[in-house]
């Protein structure tokens, strides 16, 4: 059975689902939040240590505005209600990713990740404003300025994902086969589902069964 550390999720479907039943793509974005929470709970459960869970990509900025405006305010309430919720459950939150939005979205997210940062039973890792792209090219110019030699273990150190083990499993929901410029270094040995289910219908009896097949694969990282 493989061990399971490190989960990460492309949450997609939102829009679609709520365009399908409540004639609103902001509507799906609510309704996300709630598979999000069911999510968390059930990845401590599992005893997984962490959950990364792409929120918004540095290409999600071509959103228009209105959207973009809603997205930002669900994740400025969520931080507001749920942080000491996070406090006493233990959980760590972690923001990967560019933080340049509004001067209060920036403290809220600071102050977050300060207030929780000794905890240890679940790491969160939130990606926002997130591109792997940009993470890589930023990486790679901290290299240089610090005249670090150019190897895979100095790399490492400047990517926001320092000290955080690679994903084991990467879960896409939305029907979708494509990465969409998440944690393209990280993901070289992860095993990957994608699910035709738009992520507000992803459920807990979803995540297990794919838990559950993860951990009967062969894997192999190159050996036999
Ligand atoms: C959520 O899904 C991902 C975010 C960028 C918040 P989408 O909003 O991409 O939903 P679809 O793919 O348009 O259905
Ligand atoms: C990926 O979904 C980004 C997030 C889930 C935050 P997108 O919906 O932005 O991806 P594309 O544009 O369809 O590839
Ligand atoms: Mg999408």
């Amino acid at each position: 059975m493989n061990p399971l550390n490190h989960v990460a999720i492309i949450m997609d479907g939102n829009g679609r689902w709520g365009l399908k039943y409540k004639n609103s793509r902001n509507a799906g974005h609510k309704a996300g939040l709630n598979t999000v929470e069911k999510i968390i709970k059930e990845t401590i459960k599992n005893k997984i240590k962490y959950l990364t869970l792409y929120a918004f990509s540095t290409e999600n900025w071509k959103r228009p505005k209105r959207e973009i405006n809603f997205l930002f305010n669900l994740l400025e309430n969520f931080l507001i209600n749920r942080i000491e919720e996070l406090q006493k459950k233990n959980i760590k939150l972690k923001i990967i990713g560019v933080k340049s939005f509004s001067d209060k979205l920036n403290k809220l997210l600071n102050t977050s990740e300060r207030k929780t940062s000794k905890n240890s039973k679940l790491q969160i890792n939130l990606a926002l404003n997130y591109g792997s792209k940009l993470e890589l090219i930023n990486a790679f110019k901290d290299l240089n300025k610090k005249k670090d030699k150019i190897n895979e273990k100095n790399l490492v150190k400047y990517l926001q994902t320092h000290n955080i083990p690679d994903p084991d499993l990467l879960i896409r929901t939305g029907n979708t086969k494509r990465l969409s410029n998440f944690l393209l270094w990280q993901l070289a040995y992860s095993e990957i589902f994608f699910v035709k289910k738009l992520w507000p219908e992803f459920n807990e009896k979803d995540y297990n069964m794919i838990i559950k097949k993860f951990k009967k694969i062969k894997r192999n990282f190159g050996n036999v």
